[in-house]
């Protein structure tokens, strides 16, 4: 790769076709804006300077990226009017100084573009000339055609809406990615003018100009890889791809996925060796798994680290949370942030837990909800109980040391603590801290009333 290789990328446009009041490169992917896409692969090949050409909602989208990536990954530019892909690339130039050598373009809705492309691409480059990236989808609605001569040599692109009827039913369409001559690319970015269809500064004037002056290489690329991103139909095509080719990745990997086309694989998840996915399943941006874990259907995990063993069982959704080695989960668990269970614990169905530790094998089994709630080891939580952290104005904690038995249908008055080994009886509403050891209950005497019913019967006849 070129040692002094500058990478543009145009991102300033609206996507009028997304019909969004959202940019459209803040449209995500696999849980990942699409304007990171590019500046992925511009790292990937090592690129000494990163020029992101970005216009609608440009302070949101440079929020994103230095989320993403850090304040000084990359350099922005901006184009406050959006007059076309070569008006954009203009507005980077200062930028770029007086770089020599090859200049990448890309545009940002191109999201599948590998690294192993542009480096073909640029491989493919002569000083002084142009390379391109085409490909032959079965529709090439849309795009810019490539015209090439009697001789199959490049002459120039052809925008759809500027197209004849000939023109039109070229299979060989412009991917959006280009390696540039800086000298040439500036000679071009002068004389480019706007007499088309849609009046704008069209960067494919480039090939023409470039096919003037000697010839335009061309690199071939699959069509589903150089897939645009211009309306919502199409960033459903792409991101089934992408969740193809990352359950694929964890399937080589040794991860078995029940039904590959039903489950969502966000990008950066991992999963261990012999974990099993059933369908249904989402595995959300920052989600970690084990190996030997068996997650069942229809759960939906975001940024959750599951050891190794754990058993989801179906319909749960974890988030921002830990799973210890070993733990079983659900059916229909729903863990929030700051949930961390330790090794061995089991949630059962229709529990709830939110900024709750629970020791080794601890249980809660059976319709619980566990807020702001330290539990110590070998805790067995009856169903039906539940911390009352919040008193009207602040959230309050609840601490349950070693080996405590709480019996079913028990609240929990935060802040309040219950010492190690202590019983409490089932209906009880703890609301002063419970001695190690002791026993706390609060519920009424029972009373029998004999022969009720039958007097009452009696009455009514
Ligand atoms: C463009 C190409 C077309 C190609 C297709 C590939 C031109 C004129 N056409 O068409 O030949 O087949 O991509 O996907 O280049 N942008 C700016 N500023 C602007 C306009 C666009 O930054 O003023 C950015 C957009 O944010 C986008 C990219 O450039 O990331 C491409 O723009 P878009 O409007 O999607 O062009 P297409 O119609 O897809
Ligand atoms: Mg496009």
């Amino acid at each position: 790769m070129h040692a002094d290789l500058s990478v543009v990328i145009l991102a300033a446009g609206q996507g009028t076709r997304m019909k969004s009041s959202r940019a459209k490169v803040l449209h995500t992917l696999g849980g990942q804006p699409l304007v990171c896409f590019p500046i992925e692969r511009a790292r990937e090949l090592g690129a000494a300077r990163i020029v992101v050409v970005l216009g609608h909602q440009h302070a949101e989208v440079t929020a994103v990226i230095e989320q993403r990536f850090g304040a000084d990954a990359v350099e922005v530019a901006l184009q406050l009017e959006q007059l076309g892909t070569a008006h954009a690339v203009a507005q980077a130039a200062p930028k770029l100084g007086g770089a020599r050598g090859p200049i990448l373009i890309i545009y940002a809705d191109v999201p599948l573009l590998t690294a192993d492309t542009l480096r073909r691409l640029c491989a493919g480059w002569r000083p002084g000339g142009l390379a391109l990236v085409t490909a032959r989808p079965t529709d090439p609605h849309g795009y810019g055609r490539i015209v090439r001569t009697p001789d199959g040599l490049v002459a120039r692109i052809v925008e759809e809406k500027d197209a004849t009827p000939a023109e039109r039913r070229i299979a060989e369409i412009n991917a959006g990615i280009y390696c540039v001559d800086a000298a040439l690319l500036r000679e071009a970015l002068e004389r480019v003018g706007r007499k088309n269809a849609q009046r704008e500064f069209y960067l494919t004037d480039l090939a023409e100009m470039a096919a003037q002056r000697g010839r335009v290489e061309v690199v071939e690329a699959d069509a589903d890889e150089v897939a645009g991103i211009n309306d919502r139909a199409q960033l459903a095509a792409c991101e089934a791809r992408l969740h193809g080719q990352l359950a694929r990745a964890l399937m080589t990997g040794g991860v078995t996925i029940r039904d590959p086309a039903r489950v969502r694989i966000d990008l950066g998840v991992t999963v261990g060796a012999d974990t099993e996915i059933g369908p249904g399943v989402e595995l959300r941006g920052g989600t970690r798994i084990g190996s030997g874990c068996r997650i069942e259907a229809g759960s939906i995990l975001s940024a959750a680290t599951v050891g190794d063993g754990v058993h989801i069982r179906p319909y749960c959704v974890l988030a921002q949370c830990t799973v210890g080695p070993g733990a079983v989960v659900g059916p229909f668990a729903h863990l929030r942030p700051g949930t961390e269970l330790a090794e061995g614990v089991h949630i059962g169905n229709f529990v709830e837990t939110k900024k709750a530790r629970l020791g080794k094998g601890s249980k809660a089994n059976h319709l619980t909800y566990l807020g702001d709630a330290e539990l110590g080891a070998g805790v067995n939580v009856g169903a039906g109980t539940i911390t009352c952290n919040y008193d009207g104005v602040a959230k309050q904690k609840t601490v349950i040391e070693d080996g405590v038995f709480i019996g079913s249908d028990t609240q929990l008055v935060a802040p309040v603590t219950v010492g190690a080994g202590a019983y409490i009886g089932a209906g009880t509403t703890v609301t002063r801290p419970v001695p190690p050891r002791a026993l706390a209950i609060s519920r009424a005497p029972q009373k029998n009333i004999e022969g009720y019913a039958t007097r009452k019967q009696g009455k009514r006849k």
